[in-house]
C-alpha cells in the first residue's frame, strides 16, 4: 500500500479505544451483548431518534433500512417496481439494496455547489409510482431538509437518509439522519467516528424497530419485545428459535460497539478538530495563492452545520480536462485524494449490467461534479500547522505545475 505524507485519515483508534476493546476481549463476551445495547441507546439519544440498531457496516445499515421498508409486517410497505428517488452522486451500497429488493431507482441530479440532491430535479422526477426519497448526505453536507420533508409529507413518501458520511451534521440544529423513517450511519475507518467497521440504523417507530431487530439477526423473535407473545402463541417451538420474519446476520461484534461507543463520547471534539483542520487548509491556501483561479472549496449548504467528512474541492471549469494530471500531481506530493463518493454513478459498469439506465438519462450536474470534483481527508485530531501548510502548498504546487 502507498504510504502518504497526508493520508485520508491518520490511524485513529486511540489509547482509550484500545483499552475498551481489550476489556471486551478479556471479558470473553465478544459477540453482541450489553455494550452494543448501551451504545445503541446513547447513539439514539445523540441523534435525537427514538431507536437505534447497530450492524456490522454502513452497507448493512442501508440493506436493513431498505429490507424493513419492504417488509410484510410494515403497514406502509414498498412493493416490487416502486420508484425510489436517489441522487446520481451516491455510494454503491446506497443503491444495491434497492435493486436487490426489486425497487426501481430513479436518479436525481445534484447541485454542484452543495454536492447534494437538487430539489427542482427531485420534484421533476416524482411520478405516481414514487414511494421513497433516498437521500445521500454527501461528505457532511446535505440538501434543504425542510423542502424534502415537505415533499415527503405532501406525497406520503418514505424517507431514508443515508447519513454514512455525515454523522454529527445538523440541518437547522437537527441531526441529519433523524428527519426520515430511517437514518443510516457507517463507522468505517475514515468516518466521523470509527470502530474499523460498523454501522447503525435509527428510526422513530417502535414497529420499525421491532422489524429491524428481527431482520438483523436471522429473523428470530428473541431480540424483540414481542418474544413473550410468540412463546405463548407457539408453545411447541423451542423458545430460543422462533422465526417470525425474514432475516440476515448483520450483527456487530461487541468490540466494535465498545470502540464506537468510546469514540461517540469524543465526537464533538472530533468535529471541532475536523473543522479547524479544514478551515486552516483553506485559509493557508487562500493566503498563499491570492489570485487563485484554479479551484474552489465546497462550502456547507444554507442551514447546515457540517461535521465534515473531508475537504471537497472543485477544479475550475477551464482546467477540468486536466483533472487526472492534477490528481496525479497531488498524490505524487503525498496527499491522498478520493473522488466525490464515486462520481456520477451512472458511469459505473454495473449500471449497464443491471440495466438501470435504459432511458439513457443524463445528469448534467452530477457529471460536472464527476469532472471537476475530488476531496482530501481531514483528521479527527488537530493537525500541525506544518502539515496543514504542506497540504495547502501541495494543492497550489500541483495546480501550478499542471495548469500554468
Ligand atoms: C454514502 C455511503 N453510504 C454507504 C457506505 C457504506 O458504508 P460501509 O463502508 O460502512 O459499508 C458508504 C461508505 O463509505 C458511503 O459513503
Amino acid at each position: 500500500m502507498k504510504k502518504y505524507k497526508y493520508p485520508l485519515i491518520y490511524p485513529r483508534i486511540y489509547r482509550s479505544d484500545k483499552k475498551e476493546g481489550i476489556k471486551v476481549i478479556e471479558s470473553g463476551q465478544i459477540t453482541m451483548s450489553k455494550i452494543t445495547k448501551d451504545f445503541e441507546k446513547r447513539f439514539a439519544r445523540y441523534i435525537g431518534s427514538k431507536y437505534a440498531v447497530m450492524v456490522n457496516s454502513g452497507s448493512s445499515a442501508n440493506l436493513l433500512a431498505t429490507a424493513a421498508s419492504c417488509n410484510p409486517l410494515r403497514k406502509k410497505k414498498l412493493n416490487i417496481g416502486d420508484e425510489v428517488l436517489i441522487p446520481g452522486i451516491c455510494w454503491s451500497t446506497s443503491l444495491w439494496p434497492l435493486v436487490q429488493y426489486g425497487l426501481k431507482p430513479i436518479f436525481v441530479d445534484v447541485d454542484v455547489d452543495t454536492l447534494n440532491m437538487n430539489i427542482d430535479d427531485l420534484k421533476k422526477k416524482i411520478s405516481n409510482k414514487t414511494k421513497v426519497i433516498f437521500c445521500v448526505h454527501v461528505l457532511g453536507n446535505s440538501s434543504n431538509m425542510n423542502e424534502i420533508k415537505k415533499i415527503v409529507k405532501e406525497k406520503n413518501l418514505i424517507l431514508i437518509e443515508d447519513t454514512c458520511e455525515s454523522l454529527g451534521s445538523n440541518f437547522n440544529k437537527k441531526k441529519l439522519g433523524s428527519f426520515g423513517d430511517f437514518g443510516t450511519y457507517s463507522f468505517y475507518y475514515s468516518h466521523q467516528i470509527s470502530s474499523g467497521e460498523g454501522g447503525m440504523v435509527v428510526c422513530n417507530s417502535k414497529d420499525d424497530y421491532e422489524i429491524l431487530l428481527a431482520l438483523r439477526a436471522h429473523g428470530w423473535s428473541r431480540d424483540g419485545s414481542k418474544h413473550k407473545y410468540y412463546k405463548k402463541r407457539y408453545p411447541k417451538l423451542d423458545e430460543r428459535f422462533i422465526f417470525i420474519n425474514l432475516g440476515y446476520n448483520l450483527r456487530p461484534l461487541e468490540i466494535q460497539a465498545a470502540i464506537a461507543r468510546n469514540q461517540l463520547k469524543q465526537i464533538n471534539n472530533f468535529k471541532i478538530n475536523r473543522k479547524y483542520n479544514r478551515d486552516k487548509i483553506i485559509s493557508l491556501f487562500q493566503k498563499k495563492y491570492k489570485k487563485n483561479s484554479f479551484l474552489s472549496f465546497v462550502e456547507n449548504s444554507k442551514h447546515v452545520d457540517c461535521n465534515w467528512f473531508g475537504l471537497p474541492i472543485l477544479i475550475n471549469n477551464k482546467f477540468k480536462h486536466k483533472k487526472k494530471m492534477i490528481i496525479k500531481e497531488i498524490e505524487n506530493l503525498g496527499v491522498e485524494t478520493r473522488p466525490i463518493i464515486s462520481g456520477n454513478f451512472l458511469n459505473q459498469p454495473a449500471i449497464k449490467l443491471l440495466k438501470l439506465n435504459d432511458k439513457k438519462i443524463k445528469l448534467k450536474y452530477s457529471q460536472e461534479v464527476d469532472d471537476r470534483g475530488f476531496f482530501i481527508g481531514i483528521n479527527t485530531q488537530k493537525s500541525s500547522l506544518k502539515i496543514l501548510n504542506y497540504v495547502a502548498e501541495s494543492l497550489g504546487k500541483a495546480f501550478i505545475k499542471v495548469c500554468n
